[in-house]
């Protein structure tokens, strides 16, 4: 459907669990962490009845994202039912990947048409300095077996300033050897992202073109999503730039999200808005959940706010949100 901006809004990120098996240090806190019970969590009868209403307004592309969405029991599942969903066309997952390892054959059969995963260093020590307790080597192991099944392919890396400079050449040529998009994003000053130093991605762009020469413009289709992609002479795949503080791609969003406990929220920095777990859970008809969809979504902010002073700022951590 087409938003009082006149944005195209057609994309949904589903965020099934706020739980996740890793901590990274720009995303959740490594101890003290409170999380939803099972039954405050959308059911995936539930997640499926919200995407059938999606659908019917136009959002045919779905996102399931976590925390770490294969953490929730079934994820592949869920994945399978949003597929079979009348209108819904295609159905991506964002993970971290280690749960994935050796799963993603099974991922593919479910219907799954592509896969993000984070990767925020190669070197095992730096991997793990992020993380706080993953090892990178499963990573690179579910991404041979995406490599392998031909399942379309993005690494995304988030560029934290004396912690992962080192590393970011290194997951840069990961897209010239293989068919893969490498993304580098810049950190966004959400929950305990906003206690970390980034680096913004026109100084990460300096760095690539410095070792690989110029990224001339792609301008062929990657996903739906907010970056811009380059490639350097002679690679395989291409570098994907997220300028997700320093450029102003509000006016092109063209997405919605659902948080795991049935919010949905109108953009990633303003607060979860209407309660629609607690709308089916009373009884409402599939005509009036989609049209409080379609009512919430005429309220889209106009720009997600960062360094702003708005009065509807999410108090969330990126774990919760799903990026
Ligand atoms: P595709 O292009 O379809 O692959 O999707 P994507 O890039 O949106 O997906 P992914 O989950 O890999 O997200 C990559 C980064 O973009 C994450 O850090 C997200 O938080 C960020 N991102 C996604 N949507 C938005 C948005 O609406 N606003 C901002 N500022 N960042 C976003
Ligand atoms: N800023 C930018 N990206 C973030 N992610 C998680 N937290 C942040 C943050 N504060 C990224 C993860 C993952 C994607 C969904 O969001 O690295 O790749
Ligand atoms: Fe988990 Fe992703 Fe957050 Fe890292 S960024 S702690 S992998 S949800």
């Amino acid at each position: 459907m087409i938003d009082l901006l006149g944005r195209t809004i057609d994309y949904a990120r589903i965020s099934v669990t706020d739980k996740c098996n890793l901590r990274c240090r720009y995303c959740m806190p490594e101890q003290g962490v409170e999380l939803l019970s099972h039954e405050d969590l959308l059911t995936f009868e539930e997640i499926q009845r919200v995407a059938a209403c999606f659908s019917r307004l136009g959002i045919h592309t779905l996102r399931v994202t976590g925390g770490e969405p294969m953490a929730r029991r079934g994820c592949l599942d869920l994945i399978r039912m949003l597929k079979q969903t009348e209108g819904i066309r295609r159905v991506t997952m964002t993970s971290n990947g280690i749960l994935l390892r050796g799963r993603v054959a099974e991922a593919k059969a479910a219907g799954l048409d592509g896969l993000n995963l984070s990767i925020d260093a190669l070197t095992p020590e730096v991997y793990a300095a992020v993380t706080r307790c993953g090892d990178v080597r499963d990573v690179l192991a579910v991404m041979q077996e995406a490599v392998d099944l031909g399942l379309p392919l993005r690494l995304n890396a988030v560029p934290l300033r004396g912690v992962n400079e080192k590393e970011l050449t290194g997951l840069a040529a990961l897209a010239r050897d293989l068919p893969v998009d490498v993304r580098f994003i810049e950190l966004m000053p959400v929950g305990c992202g906003a206690s970390q130093a980034g680096i913004p991605v026109a100084e990460v762009r300096k760095m690539l073109e410095a070792a690989f020469g110029p990224l001339q413009p792609d301008e062929a289709p990657h996903g739906q999503g907010p970056a811009s992609y380059g490639k350097p002479a002679g690679f395989k795949g291409s570098i994907g730039l997220i300028a997700a503080v320093s450029d102003a791609f509000c006016g092109r969003c063209n997405r919605v999200r659902l948080t795991p406990e049935g919010r949905l929220k109108l953009c990633l920095n303003r607060s979860a808005g209407m309660d629609l777990r607690q709308m089916t859970r009373a009884g409402c008809t599939d005509e009036e959940l989609t049209e409080t969809i379609r009512r919430e979504i005429l309220q889209k902010p106009p720009r997600h706010g960062f360094g702003e002073n708005i009065p509807d700022r999410d108090a969330r951590k990126m774990n919760q949100i799903g990026g």
